[in-house]
Order: structure tokens, then C-alpha cells, then sequence
């Protein structure tokens, strides 16, 4: 029920939402075939996020902040008859994701491309299978804490929005971040970390295709982890 959602007037989305010049092909990719993926928040959402794919879909699956699409390009050839929603404001990494769409279409995907938490109070509750949250930005100086995707109200968020058994998928290469969403999750209720040994953080996922931020991870010297919950 709306009144039971948070309320958005006290957020706003924190990231960048230009980078470098945007190519031409980028720009008429951008102009032609985002408007067709988008999703559209001005019409009621449907009762089953699955209509809002043109072709069968078992299940439905959001990536939030997907940067140049990586996982979502790699995750949605793997997984034709799951739905995929991927969200991201930066404008630069959807035009890339764009680009990859064109040589390689994924008719399972949707796009949106602005602050994930106005998409997770459109959709209906109990309709998505999983969420992926893979690098969010950590915003490490303590007075931007409050910055980071991973806060309260986007976990009642993602609490609303999970059918029960579904689950949330958050990688990072930012300890603290990592710590910080062990306890934000542990104190909001609605989900349970999946880990009995060090190895249920610390493989991948399986199928990982990596991104390019754990890339960059890597190549820092930096060790991910690679935290599952489910909702209860
Ligand atoms: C550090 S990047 C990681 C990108 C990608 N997941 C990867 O691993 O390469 C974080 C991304 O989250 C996006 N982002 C930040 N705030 C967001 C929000 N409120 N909703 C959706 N995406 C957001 C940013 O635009 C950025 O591209």
C-alpha cells in the first residue's frame, strides 16, 4: 500500500549523471532505443512485473546500477526466460549498455534510468525474484554515510518488493561497506544473510561474469565480497 512505502521527499539520487562526451552512435542509441526499453513510472505499474516484458518471462530480476552493463548484457543472454530491470542514471554507462544491446538485443530486458528507489515504489509488492546491487558507491567519508544506496528505507524497499524466498545479491570491494550492510540488514528485519564459511562470501556468485568496477578492484589490489540474502 502506498502509505506503507518510504517516503521519497527527504532522498535524492547522489551519483554523477554525465561523464565524457557522448558519442554520436551512443547519443542516437540513447534517443531511439531507450525510449522503447523504458519503463515508465507515470502509468500504473502492473499487478505482475512480468507484462512488462514482450515476450514470456518465469521470473523477474532488478539490477541496480549496472554502471556499463557488464553482468546485466552477460546474466540476461544466460537467462532468456527470466525478466531482467536494469537501472542506471549515468547517463555515459546506459549509452555504453545501449551500444552492447544493439550488437547483441536482449528482448528480457527493461531499462530505467534514474534513482532505483522511485522504480521499487512503483512496482508491486512481492513481484521481483532477486536484486542485484554489485559496487554501489561507497561514499567513504563518514558525513556521506548517509549517501549509500544501502540505507533503512531502500532495505524496506527491497523488503516490499521481494516475493518471500527471493533474494538480494550485494558485492563490494569497500569493507566497510560490506560491514555496514551485514548490520543495516541485520537491524532492518525483512532479509537473512546466506553464509555458513568464509567461501559463501568470498567466491563469486555463480556464472560471475565480473564488472568493470571489480576490475578496477582487482587491479587496486582490493578483495571483494560477495554477500546473498533472502527475504524470510
Ligand atoms: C561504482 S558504480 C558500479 C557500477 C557497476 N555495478 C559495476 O560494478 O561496474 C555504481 C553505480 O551505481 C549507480 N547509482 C548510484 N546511485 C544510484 C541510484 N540511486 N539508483 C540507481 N543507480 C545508482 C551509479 O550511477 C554508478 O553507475
Amino acid at each position: 500500500m502506498a502509505e506503507d512505502r518510504p517516503s521519497r521527499t527527504a532522498e535524492a539520487f547522489f551519483g554523477r549523471r554525465h561523464g565524457k562526451t557522448i558519442r554520436p552512435m551512443q547519443a542516437a542509441a540513447l534517443s531511439d532505443v531507450l525510449p522503447r526499453l523504458r519503463v515508465d513510472l507515470s502509468s500504473p505499474a502492473p499487478t505482475d512485473p512480468r507484462d512488462l516484458f514482450p515476450l514470456p518471462v518465469e521470473r523477474v530480476v532488478l539490477e541496480i546500477g549496472f554502471g556499463g552493463g557488464e553482468h546485466l548484457h552477460h546474466a540476461s543472454g544466460e537467462s532468456p526466460t527470466t525478466g531482467f530491470i536494469g537501472v542506471e542514471p549515468f547517463v555515459n554507462g546506459m549509452a555504453t549498455f545501449l551500444r552492447a544491446l544493439e550488437r547483441e538485443p536482449r528482448p528480457n530486458v527493461r531499462l530505467y534510468d534514474d534513482d532505483a528507489a522511485a522504480l521499487l515504489d512503483w512496482l508491486p509488492a512481492a513481484s521481483l525474484d532477486r536484486i542485484d546491487l554489485f559496487y554501489p558507491d561507497p561514499w567513504p567519508k563518514k558525513r556521506h554515510w548517509k549517501r549509500r544506496f544501502v540505507n533503512r528505507a531502500n532495505l524496506t524497499r527491497f523488503g516490499r518488493v521481494l516475493k518471500p524466498g527471493g533474494s538480494f545479491r550485494f558485492a563490494s570491494d569497500i569493507d566497510h561497506y560490506v560491514n555496514w550492510t551485514l548490520l543495516e540488514v541485520a537491524a532492518q528485519g525483512d532479509l537473512a544473510w546466506q553464509a555458513e564459511t568464509p567461501d559463501d562470501w568470498r567466491r563469486p556468485y555463480p556464472g560471475w561474469p565480473g564488472t568493470r568496477y571489480e576490475a578496477k578492484a582487482f587491479r587496486e589490489g582490493r578483495t571483494p565480497a560477495y554477500l546473498r540474502f533472502v527475504k524470510v
